[in-house]
């Protein structure tokens, strides 16, 4: 399972590339644990203030990422309105499914459209987004540079990504089996937003030099 190592200030870290258990543990879902999520991750209210920096507004389209059975997708169809529309993407596709239903079940489902997918690539054009939402779920991405990416690439130029990240004790409660796994996953999200930033912050020197240079 552990495939490279890398140097950080002289300890050996192992990258634990292609783990496969967090894939499993969400592509494999009996009846039993879907209805329990089903109840888990209905809307709360008392998420609104997580959600209000994300200023989503009537007419927006929105994608949910990693949007379990679509109760915060249905939440955020209201918000959105009948001009708007919401993306609800997961890889689970019981829970796309269920996604549907619980669209339909709450009057939003000709604005709530629902699909499968892992985060590799997301089945959605260019630039075609006002807001991406996504909540616990970019630390189960296979690769989250590669996920971060795509989202930037759906995103429309005044866009924004609204990531709440917040499922850390799963990380230790539910791999019990890898000790390493906690500190891998923190490390990867991490070093993936720190890439991230780098890039941003190298794409804006660059065209700062630019901008310098054509005033010269
Ligand atoms: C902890 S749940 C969070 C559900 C929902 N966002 C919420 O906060 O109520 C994680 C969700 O991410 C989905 N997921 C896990 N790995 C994924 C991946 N690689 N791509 C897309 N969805 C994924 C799971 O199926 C699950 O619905």
């Amino acid at each position: 399972m552990a495939q490279t190592g890398h140097h950080d200030r002289g300890k050996k870290f192992l990258i634990l590339a292609n783990e496969p258990f967090y894939k499993d543990h969400w592509i494999k879902i009996d009846q039993d644990r879907l209805d329990r999520y089903d109840r888990m991750f209905q809307w709360n209210p008392a998420s609104l203030s997580l959600y209000e920096p994300a200023d989503i507004r009537p007419g927006h389209v929105v994608a949910d990422f990693g949007c379990g059975p679509g109760h915060t997708a249905i939440e955020i169809a209201k918000w959105v309105g009948p001009g708007g529309h919401v993306h609800a993407l997961d890889i689970n596709s019981e829970f796309v499914t269920q996604s549907r239903k619980n669209a339909n079940a709450a009057g939003v489902g000709d604005r709530v459209t629902a699909h499968q997918c892992d985060g590799s690539i997301l089945p959605l054009p260019d630039e075609s987004l006002d807001r991406l939402t996504t909540r616990n779920t970019i630390i189960y991405v296979d690769d989250p540079e590669r996920t971060i990416r795509e989202f930037r690439r759906v995103l429309r130029a005044s866009g924004r990504v609204h990531a709440i990240e917040g499922d850390w004790p799963m990380m230790v409660i539910e791999p019990v089996r890898r000790r390493t796994c906690f500190c891998h996953s923190i490390e990867r999200a991490i070093g993936a937003f720190k890439m991230h930033c780098n890039n941003a912050i190298k794409e804006q020197i660059a065209s700062n030099r630019s901008n310098h240079r054509s005033m010269e």
